[in-house]
């Protein structure tokens, strides 16, 4: 069972992911950390985010493990992270690794923005997770400032704006909800509904099988 979990920024993707992963016994990978590990590597080699041959060539070698989670969901790792994720070698060097933690023998979660469309195209299930703009920054502002960072809100909806529209033009892979997914709309939803949906989603499927 090979469960594809992609949509847009702070919807609550990651959270239905963990959940899933617990409910139904399987290994989870949050992709979007390897697009922030290899932003933070870029950083710390002091590497400029658009010089695409040596960034590739941190993908390449990328070893997710070195990098604290800390590190890794700060607001700078993350609008590293989505450009780095425009350059098509860098996504290419990131693929194998995606697609051989899918297809390990027990099945896999993996959430991120092309795992539906483009890594795991053949995915028993595909979710796609979106909320409006405003309910997804009134979220992040609350985890954020409950981590002790000060941002303001207006800042955050303009943050959010600017990396979906990154992630949704780039031409390699662009963030899109797959043709045969589910729409899990999480506006109105609290999160235990949210994976509930989830749920009867994947069960449909396995009900099926
Ligand atoms: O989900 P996240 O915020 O951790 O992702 C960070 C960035 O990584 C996101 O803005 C775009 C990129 N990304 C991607 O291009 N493809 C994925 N499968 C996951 C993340």
């Amino acid at each position: 069972m090979i469960i594809a979990i992609d949509g847009t920024l702070a919807s609550g993707k990651g959270t239905i992911a963990t959940r899933l992963a617990a409910h139904y016994g399987l290994p989870h990978m949050d992709t979007g950390r390897l697009y922030r590990a290899t932003g933070v590597a870029a950083m710390r080699a002091g590497v400029a985010l658009d010089d695409a041959d040596a960034i590739a060539a941190l993908a390449a070698r990328l070893d997710p493990g070195l990098y604290e989670e800390a590190e890794l969901r700060t607001a700078e790792a993350g609008v590293a992270a989505s450009k780095v994720a425009v350059i098509p070698e860098v996504r290419t060097a990131l693929l194998q690794l995606q697609r051989d933690f899918a297809h390990q023998p027990t099945g896999a979660v993996l959430d991120g923005r092309d795992i539906g469309t483009v890594v795991c195209p053949d995915a028993d299930v595909k979710l796609w997770v979106d909320a409006d703009l405003d309910a997804r920054a009134r979220r992040r502002h609350a985890e954020l400032t409950a981590s002790g960072a000060t941002i303001s809100l207006d800042d955050l909806i303009r943050q959010l704006r600017e990396r979906d529209e990154r992630d949704r033009s780039r031409k390699d892979a662009p963030m899109k909800m797959a043709a045969d997914a589910v729409l899990i709309d999480t506006t109105h939803l609290t999160i235990d509904a949210a994976v509930e949906k989830a749920r009867a989603a994947v069960d449909a499927v396995m009900a099926r099988q």
